[in-house]
């Protein structure tokens, strides 16, 4: 009886009120199994005793929430669609307006707002504003803000670039204030929390690989409501927007989808 009571649903349940993350919205057969596997390295043999782990041990906690939503990240991540985006995309963007309004959504540990931030240093693209930068994760927000890479992260990023925009610092290499200053980085949940307007560009890649379907969908929905009309949404190498005509949006180059 007691067994049944403490089971899956029992645990989002729960989880949620303690970390307001919404494990309903992803797909359940791979989360569980992503926790299944994280439970089993801290013994805990049921969701109750899991979840008393969590309650009780920050660290744990802090790691299984890196766990669950998995924040690798690239610099200049799968280069070929980078140059796309570079080549076509935004001086398509340029030609409708005069300045950008950038999100990267789902940053992570900052790569991937501090590569934008480089591709317009170096094509001297106008912004509008800053980049904004949002993550659901705490931890790799701070990440970001502080902007120390070691070598093996700066492996995607070009020698002239690395030399312009990181110095040195021991073993690692910090990235420049010049760049900082381009980025604002935010605590946000996709899920959960409303979304400001007016981008023109959205990248939100490798993000929503655990997602459900109808997550996916409401959130693609979401984003196109976010962007100025022609604005763009820079997908993940493995995902795809399925209908996304329904949502007002039309596939312009593979992982590049643009509000009609
Ligand atoms: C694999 S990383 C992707 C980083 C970067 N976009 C890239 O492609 O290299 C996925 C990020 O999505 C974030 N994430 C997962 N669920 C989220 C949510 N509901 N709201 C905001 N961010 C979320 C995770 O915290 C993680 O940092």
């Amino acid at each position: 009886m007691e067994e049944n009571f403490y089971n899956w649903e029992w645990f989002i349940q729960k989880f949620g009120i303690l970390s307001k993350i919404d494990l309903t919205a992803y797909k359940r057969q791979q989360m569980e199994r992503r926790i299944n596997s994280f439970m089993r390295t801290q013994g805990a043999g049921d969701y109750k005793l899991f979840l008393d782990v969590l309650n009780r041990d920050r660290d744990v906690y802090r790691r299984f929430v890196e766990h669950i939503t998995i924040n690798v990240s690239e610099f200049f991540r799968n280069p070929s669609h980078w140059k796309i985006m570079e080549e076509e995309i935004i001086p398509s963007l340029l030609k409708e307006h005069k300045s950008l309004n950038i999100w990267s959504a789902g940053c992570s540990s900052g790569e991937e707002p501090y590569s934008l931030a480089m591709l317009c240093k170096e094509k001297k693209y106008p912004l509008a504003g800053r980049i904004l930068a949002t993550d659901l994760d705490k931890e790799v927000l701070e990440k970001a803000t502080i902007g120390l890479y070691s070598q093996k992260a700066l492996e995607g990023v070009p020698s002239v670039l690395i030399k312009k925009y990181f110095q040195e610092q021991g073993k690692f290499y910090r990235i420049s204030d010049e760049l900082k200053k381009m980025i604002e980085f935010k605590q946000q949940d996709l899920l959960r929390d409303s979304f400001s307007q007016g981008f023109d560009l959205i990248l939100c890649r490798n993000v929503v690989i655990y997602f459900t379907e109808e997550t996916k969908q409401k959130l693609y929905r979401k984003f196109a409501n976010a962007m100025r009309s022609k604005g763009v949404l820079f997908i993940g190498s493995t995902e795809q927007i399925f209908q996304a005509r329904d949502l007002g949006l039309k596939s312009v180059a593979t992982f590049f989808y643009r509000k009609e």
